[in-house]
């Protein structure tokens, strides 16, 4: 019988061992969690596989502190990181978050020559760019998590504003995963019904400025770190559509390379994402008005990722 495929999982913190956990609940691999801190990853593999016999997994979980522990993944999650504090920006994090994203990317590339990279770590859009550049995989391997997150939390604010089932609901959040995020009403249905046909101009307003402080949130909420069960859903989905083929149309940060008027950058757009990574970028119409805040946000990303000189 074919082996699982393996996943490595980069940080194992807050996000990292939901990402581990919700991973081998739906039995998508056998999963190595990688940390720099001692004994972190290794006890909290530990702690998951022992939960296998109540949950009924037979995935393996290996903890590490070695890069060796990797070699040959099909997909590798980096969530590696400093998570944001109160009162910090997404962007604050920008030359921290560089520097141990390289030095991840440039371990796993190397030992996993045909890996699916999905990056998680914060400023997302950039950090992406990053490991693109890093690893020298081609584009369509190496992506981005935060459209799935963003929509969700669209789609939880609908579903509660209407008092209808969250299974309903489904949105489209494009751009760049920061303040000048893109939800898109018109594309936004209950049940198919476009959310503009169901909300006042106001109600809508309101949603979306939730949805685009939605980490700010969580963030002022918790006081010690950033929101991780739903961040670590959305990159379960984005998992299971590459490893199960599904060629499933969620929102992800993809290479650019002339859609939407954007060249040679990540940005949050809808794509095609199958057992070879980003299968296609889906381009949907814009009315002025949304195109105008697409590259807006495009903008705000080019700016991080010329600081990095990317
Ligand atoms: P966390 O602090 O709980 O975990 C980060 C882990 O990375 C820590 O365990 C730390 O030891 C580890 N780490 C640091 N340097 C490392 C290195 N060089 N190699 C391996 N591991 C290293 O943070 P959390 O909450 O898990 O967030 C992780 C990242 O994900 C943050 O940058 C956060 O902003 C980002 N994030 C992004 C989201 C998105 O939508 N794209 C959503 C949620 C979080
Ligand atoms: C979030 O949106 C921190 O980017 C993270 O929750």
């Amino acid at each position: 019988m074919a082996a699982r495929p393996k996943i490595t999982v980069v940080g194992a913190g807050n996000v990292g061992a939901s990402v581990a956990q919700y991973a081998v609940e739906r039995e998508l691999g056998d999963v190595v969690l990688v940390d720099v801190i001692e004994g972190m990853p290794q006890g909290k593999a530990l702690d998951l596989a022992q939960a296998g016999p109540v949950h009924r997994y037979d995935s393996t979980l290996t903890g590490s502190n070695s890069y060796d522990d990797t070699a040959g993944s099909d997909i590798v999650v980096v969530t590696a990181g400093l998570a944001r504090k109160p009162g910090m920006t997404r962007d604050d994090l920008l030359f921290k978050n560089a520097e141990i994203v390289g030095g991840v990317v440039d371990q796993v590339a190397a030992r996993s020559k045909n890996a699916i990279l999905v990056l998680v770590t914060n400023p997302l859009d950039a950090m992406v760019q990053l490991a693109w550049k890093r690893s020298g995989f081609p584009p369509e391997r190496v992506v981005g998590m935060a459209g799935i997150l963003d929509s969700a939390r669209f789609r939880t604010f609908i579903a509660r504003e209407l008092d209808v089932s969250v299974e309903n609901v489904t949105a489209f959040v494009l751009g760049g995963h920061g303040d000048t995020m893109v939800p898109l009403p018109r594309y936004s249905t209950v049940a198919g019904i476009p959310i503009t046909e169901l909300l006042s101009r106001e109600a809508i307003d309101a949603l979306v400025k939730r949805t685009a402080n939605g980490g700010a949130e969580i963030v002022g909420l918790l006081k010690t770190g950033s929101a991780y069960y739903a961040p670590a859903a959305a990159t379960v989905e984005m998992v299971e559509a590459i490893l199960r083929d599904k060629k499933k149309i969620l929102p992800c940060a993809a290479y650019l390379d002339g859609q939407y008027g954007v060249t040679g950058l990540y940005v949050g757009v809808p794509v095609k994402l199958g057992r070879r990574g980003v299968e296609q970028v889906i381009e949907i119409t814009l009315t002025a008005e949304e195109q105008a805040a697409f590259q807006k946000s495009a903008a705000a990303v080019r700016e991080l990722v010329e600081k990095l000189k990317l």
